[in-house]
């Protein structure tokens, strides 16, 4: 896909042209220039009542000889088209609708056989060009997102946008333009990378397989990558990782990324940590099988890092951010860890295993653990850790924990930014209780009560002093439907939120 920007008026365009519309019966300004066909076709149509301008409403409006009497029945791929696109209510327009609106735009167009249009950039309150047009360019590449790495579809199917026109009024405006296209592009398309990984079935996307997609991207994009095997973490003494990888013949693998911009004046690293369990069949407290093939989407954490890194050096922020990774299978094979086992993680602290589904914060444990070393400013760790966030939040807010009220507010602004919504949950010490063993330093499961805050605490207990943010992306890494610019399946989430947080990285201390 193309993203091309032009200046003139965007009714003298040839090629399909995108209209956003807010509610309401009036013509709105856009309209002005235009052919009087053309008018009367849109002003009939918004009176007609059979498009409002609802969020993500669409219409196809054929501009072609028989005008306007085809009225967005037949799909001709020859013809000159006008795409409108609700955008809610205008007083309720935000840069999340208007990437919402562009997606749904963009798929409906793309599945009318439409190739490429035109479109202009709206005017959002308190918001900057630049920022329209980069969520517009991401809008427009993550709606029309699919996974058809693994079946055969027919060509027409596969078909994507060629090219989009931005048309704007003066060079300058060109230029912020194609600033934000350019942020946009580098953003949407490690989303899209991460995606991948993620709705890569578990027999493809192994450990080892994850280590690999980071390594040629770290080439690509010139930053770090080292892995380290079984081998090395056992020597290292990573023997949470070790222990959940037991009941799998898949090699575990320890990911870690380094990426230093120029011109950063950061002295400690911001470190971000990702849960990468390419399949959690729960292990020997084994889960259910309704939904199981799920949990494929449980290194959703581990490609949001991923994917973040690779954007940020694909924008070359001046940041420094290093990136862990602790990628494994959790099964229940013959020598898998068994509940009331006790491991001792990275840095010595021992843990009883109760339930060995709950996984992602042994594996959490030894990365944070491990993080410690490069006496990081901040961590953000990333995880499809619990179902019970699903319960709390669904699929609209990941759930947000932290022991330092500056990084909280950090992270949770960038998360406002990105709308990539983020909702904190307490970390009170009460909580605590909960997770004490009889036989050892803390055991992994809490009560069966507030089980988003004891995985959290559980956490909290292996950050130690340093500042840390939390955030179970459980309930926002998968999506049941096609929602705006979420597709079907993996989400990608975390990916906007992490580069929002690195491109106004302030600090903490
Ligand atoms: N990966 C799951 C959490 C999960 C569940 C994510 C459903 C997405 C959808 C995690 O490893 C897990 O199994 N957690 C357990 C913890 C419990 C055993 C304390 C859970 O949430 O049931
Ligand atoms: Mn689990
Ligand atoms: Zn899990």
């Amino acid at each position: 896909m193309k993203f091309e920007v032009v200046t003139g008026p965007l009714t003298a365009r040839r090629e399909s042209i995108l209209l956003g519309v807010t509610e309401g019966k009036t013509l709105p300004a856009w309209a002005d220039g235009w052919a009087a066909p053309v008018r009367k076709g849109v002003e009939g149509l918004l009176k007609s009542g059979r498009f409002h301008g609802k969020l993500n409403e669409t219409f196809l409006l054929p501009v072609d000889s028989h005008w306007p009497a085809g009225r967005g029945a037949a799909s001709n791929s020859r013809s000159q088209w006008i795409i409108l696109v609700g955008a809610g209510k205008k007083e309720e327009l935000t840069l999340d609708r208007v990437r919402q609106a562009a997606a749904t735009a963009s798929r409906r167009a793309l599945s009318a056989g439409i190739d490429g249009f035109a479109r202009g950039l709206v005017q959002v309150p308190g918001a900057k060009p630049e920022e329209v047009a980069q969520v517009v360019t991401e809008g427009t590449i993550l709606g029309t997102y699919r996974y058809l790495e693994l079946k055969e579809v027919p060509p027409e199917e596969r078909r994507s946008l060629k090219t989009v026109t931005l048309v704007v009024k003066t060079a300058q405006e060109a230029a912020v333009a194609r600033a934000g296209i350019r942020r946009g592009q580098a953003i949407a398309e490690a989303v899209c990378w991460a995606r991948d990984m993620i709705n890569r079935p578990s027999n493809r996307l192994t450990p080892t397989a994850m280590a690999q997609e980071a390594k040629a991207a770290a080439k690509k994009f010139r930053f770090r990558c080292r892995v380290l095997g079984p081998d090395q973490m056992r020597r290292l003494g990573m023997n949470a990782v070790l222990a959940v990888a037991q009941g799998s013949k898949e090699p575990s693998r320890f990911i870690i990324l380094e990426y230093r911009g120029a011109g950063t004046r950061q002295k400690r690293p911001l470190v971000w940590l990702g849960k990468g369990i390419t399949f959690d069949s729960g292990g020997i407290s084994i889960k259910p099988a309704d939904k199981m093939e799920q949990m494929k989407y449980d290194m959703s954490g581990g490609a949001a890092v991923l994917g973040a890194l690779r954007a940020i050096a694909a924008l070359k922020l001046p940041v420094h951010v290093v990136g862990l990774v602790p990628a494994t299978e959790n099964l229940p094979g013959g020598s898998a860890q068994k509940p009331g086992d006790v491991i001792r993680a990275f840095g010595g602290r021992t843990i009883e295993v109760i339930n060995t589904d709950a996984e992602g914060r042994l594996v959490l444990a030894d990365a944070l653990a491990y993080a410690q070393r490069y006496k990081p400013e901040g961590m953000v760790d990333l995880a499809t850790l619990t179902g019970a966030c699903v319960v709390a939040l669904g699929q609209h807010a990941m759930g947000l924990m932290g022991n330092n009220p500056k990084l909280i507010d950090e992270v949770k602004a960038a998360a406002t930014r990105s709308q990539e919504r983020a909702w904190e949950l307490p970390l009170w010490p009460e909580y605590a209780e909960s997770i004490r063993s009889d036989v050892a330093d803390v055991k992994n499961v809490g009560d069966g009560k507030a089980g988003t805050i004891t995985a959290g605490y559980f956490l909290k207990e292996f950050a130690k002093e340093t500042p840390w943010v939390h955030l179970d992306i459980a309930g926002v890494a998968w999506s049941d439907s096609d929602r705006g610019y979420l597709r079907k399946g993996a989400t990608g989430a975390g990916v906007r939120l992490l580069v929002e947080l690195a491109t106004h990285w302030k600090g903490v201390r």
